[in-house]
């Protein structure tokens, strides 16, 4: 049975266009825009409705400490490395860090990427500078290209559609990666093959033998594996592009209400979730599992605003918080917000990004963080949880699946002079497979000491 939409809800999909929105691309054509957008709104959804719903169910259960989400990808992805190389090396990246934590904790993982969608990013400033030149700022791949010319920095709204049709190719390889066989927890020694061999592998190689055997023995004793063939995986992005949210924003027909299809999962950025303006707004409005990303700024009270605004219904799993606050700052910033929020009775996901706090300049001038300040922030973040009698519910982390070396530290100790090698993003540094592979094992020790 279908559920005719209610018009005020219909209409309230674009209240946020009379309100402040931040970080918006100053298109130099808004005809173009309308031409562009009008197509997106055309155009298939990328996800359901009801795996939207699934996944605020499981964020639920990672609310209540009864699973772990696991949410890692590039910084910005970009057309050019939407290979299906580098896919299946970012999507093996996340399925092996998901098994260390599933082996090591115990605990389900709920597994999403920061990708098929994430192409558009908040900026400082609108413009940049070089030898006396000024031009837009690079805001990703969907709003205009990363060379310093004025052809490629000129926001193109045809970039959006660009952006649809990669994130669709993006989507349907991971389905069929995590779907397929590929992603058959059987196969877990096969996810390791074509990495660097090193110390984080090897200590790879020995959980994937001890899950080879643990499995093999289930088998003997005549268990089903059906379960094991296929992986739920997850998709996410910043909502930060509202034209491009609201054109893939569909009703579902099911219950008459709106969902934003770009991606399963949504998140407000730190520059960009004031409470009266336009993305606060607009993420109000669809039914998805949302994030907000909470710097070390933030008070007691705007967390609670925010609940008030994104989750007035109490729904568990609905809101996530993504709390970004720095090694150095988390033990003294987020004791006040969890305590206060968990005073409240109401139901909030706590997720820890370790990265955008921990951004620094390398003397040789990268922009770089530290795999020590990383593990640093999540180290304090279970331990604020922990004292705070509250749950530490998951981890989102910028990484790929190749070789580079973005971030200093870790087993292979890149250094300053390190991260010329192979410094490949075009916004902020991630952890490359080795690093990410050291995280995971750390974390799940992290967990399992709860
Ligand atoms: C990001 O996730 O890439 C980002 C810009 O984060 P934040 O909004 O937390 O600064
Ligand atoms: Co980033």
């Amino acid at each position: 049975m279908s559920v005719a939409p209610d018009p005020a809800l219909v209409a309230g999909l674009d209240a946020w266009r009379s309100l402040p929105a931040r970080q918006q691309p100053h298109w130099p054509d808004a005809d173009a825009v309308a031409v562009a957008t009008g197509e997106l709104s055309t155009l298939p959804p990328l996800v359901f409705a009801g795996e939207a719903d699934v996944l605020t169910a499981r964020l639920a259960a990672a609310g209540r400490g009864e699973a772990f989400l696991l949410q890692g990808g590039d910084c910005a992805e970009t057309f050019a490395e939407a290979t299906a190389d580098n896919i299946r090396n970012k999507i093996k990246t996340i399925l092996q860090m998901a098994v260390v934590l599933t082996y090591g904790a115990s605990l389900p993982v709920i597994k999403m990427g920061r990708m098929a969608g994430q192409y558009a990013k908040p900026r400082s400033s609108d413009d940049e500078t070089r030898e006396g030149v000024t031009l837009p700022a690079y805001r990703g791949d969907a709003i205009n290209g990363h060379p310093f010319t004025p052809e490629a920095r000129i926001p193109d709204p045809q970039r959006l559609l660009a952006a649809y049709h990669r994130s669709s190719a993006t989507l349907n390889l991971i389905r069929a990666f995590t779907t397929g066989g590929f992603a058959d927890l059987r196969r877990v020694h096969e996810w390791n093959r074509g990495f660097l061999d090193n110390k984080a592998y090897s200590r790879y190689e020995e959980t994937a033998a001890q899950i080879d055997r643990a499995i093999r023995f289930m088998a003997a004793c005549g268990a089903d594996f059906d379960a094991l063939r296929t992986v739920e995986f997850f998709s996410s992005h910043e909502a930060l592009l509202l034209d491009y949210e609201r054109a893939l924003t569909r009703i579902d027909s099911r219950t008459g209400t709106a969902y934003d299809c770009s991606a399963h999962f949504l998140w407000i950025g730190e520059r960009t979730r004031q409470l009266d303006g336009a993305h606060v707004d607009f993420l109000s409005r669809v039914r998805n599992p949302i994030g907000v990303k909470l710097g070390p700024t933030t008070s007691p009270d705007d967390a609670l605003a925010l609940m008030d605004r994104l989750n007035p219904a109490d729904i568990p799993g609905r809101l996530t918080f993504i709390t970004r606050m720095g090694a150095g700052r988390i033990r003294d910033a987020l004791p006040a917000l969890v305590e206060k929020v968990h005073a409240s009775g109401r139901p909030v996901t706590w997720v820890c990004d370790p990265m955008h706090g921990n951004t620094i300049t390398s003397a040789s001038g990268y922009k770089t963080r530290r795999l020590e300040d990383v593990l640093d922030e999540v180290r304090g973040f279970f331990e604020v949880h922990h004292a705070a009698g509250t749950v530490p519910g998951g981890l989102h982390i910028e990484l790929t699946g190749d070789d580079v070396t973005e971030v200093l530290g870790g087993s292979e100790e890149i250094d300053d002079a390190g991260l010329a090698r192979r410094y490949e993003t075009l916004v902020d540094p991630r952890l490359n497979h080795q690093q990410s592979l050291e995280m995971a094992f750390q974390v799940a020790e992290m967990i399992r000491g709860a």
